[in-house]
């Protein structure tokens, strides 16, 4: 199937109903599967375990309710004193089937007054990507730029987007983070990604929404081009509709 054929699909996670949510967070497992059992951390290479750890794939109430409401997670999996809102999800379809997804929210830090304040003044708040996943059969297709292509480009230019990166884990991913043009803003330490005791450094990455704009795509690929285009333009005139 050419990428041209590719479909994408904006929604808050609230439109979706729980057998599509199985259906992303498969595909989640999945892609996780494909990059996490191929690196090694120290002398231990990562196990099946490990990738469906990471996804949280045996508790798939947790990953519906957290996905419908990320601040589920505040004072749990992510730090205390943080707010989360505007959660939404682009996925990639080929014909009905779900080949990559980006799940974003809104975020800000700090506890009471001063998240307000923040919030109010829209500074110190930040696009938080959470996941994104593709098809290990659809991956280098362009697909993961398209995604967040789409999603960058509903959100504000002056608001700065924060990934999550783990270079003991997935160092090439990690790499390609700062080829992008995102520069570390903090080291979590003692981040438990696979919600067992092991701890494992957690780098955040920030880089403003303007500037990944303007940087445009990372491929010429005339095909590729025509295909974030055309999803834009989708958007466009689903959103205006
Ligand atoms: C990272 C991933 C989404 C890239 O998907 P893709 O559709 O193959 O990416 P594209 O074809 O658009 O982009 C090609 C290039 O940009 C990189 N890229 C694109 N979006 C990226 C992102 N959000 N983060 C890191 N790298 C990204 C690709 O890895 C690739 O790099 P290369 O040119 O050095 O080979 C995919 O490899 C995947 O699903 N990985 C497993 C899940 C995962 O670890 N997700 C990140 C943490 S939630």
């Amino acid at each position: 199937m050419a990428q041209a054929e590719i479909h994408y699909d904006i929604s808050r996670p609230d439109q979706h109903d729980a057998d599509a949510w199985a259906e992303l967070h498969m595909l989640e497992c999945q892609a996780l599967l494909a990059d996490l059992t191929d690196v090694r951390l120290g002398d231990d290479r990562r196990t099946v375990h490990d990738a469906v750890s990471f996804a949280r794939w045996g508790d798939p109430d947790r990953y519906l309710d957290t996905h419908l409401d990320p601040n589920l997670m505040v004072g749990n999996e992510l730090n205390p004193d943080q707010a989360f809102w505007e959660p939404h999800v682009v996925r990639a379809l080929d014909g009905d089937r779900v080949v990559g997804y980006l799940y974003t929210a809104m975020n800000v830090s700090g506890g009471g007054l001063a998240q307000v304040l923040k919030r109010g003044l829209g500074t110190h708040t930040y696009l938080w990507q959470r996941t994104i996943a593709v098809h290990p059969n659809r991956r280098n297709q362009g697909i993961a730029t398209a995604l967040e292509r789409i999603e960058l480009e509903r959100r504000p230019s002056r608001v700065n987007t924060r990934i999550y990166g783990y270079p003991q884990l997935t160092p090439r991913l990690f790499e390609q983070l700062v080829d992008r043009g995102l520069q570390e803003v903090g080291i979590r330490p003692h981040a438990k990604p696979f919600g067992t005791d092991e701890e494992v450094p957690m780098h955040v990455m920030e880089a403003n929404i303007g500037m990944l704009k303007r940087r445009g795509l990372k491929s010429e690929d005339e095909e590729q081009t025509l295909v974030v285009r055309r999803a834009l333009k989708d958007v466009e005139d689903r959103l205006a509709a």
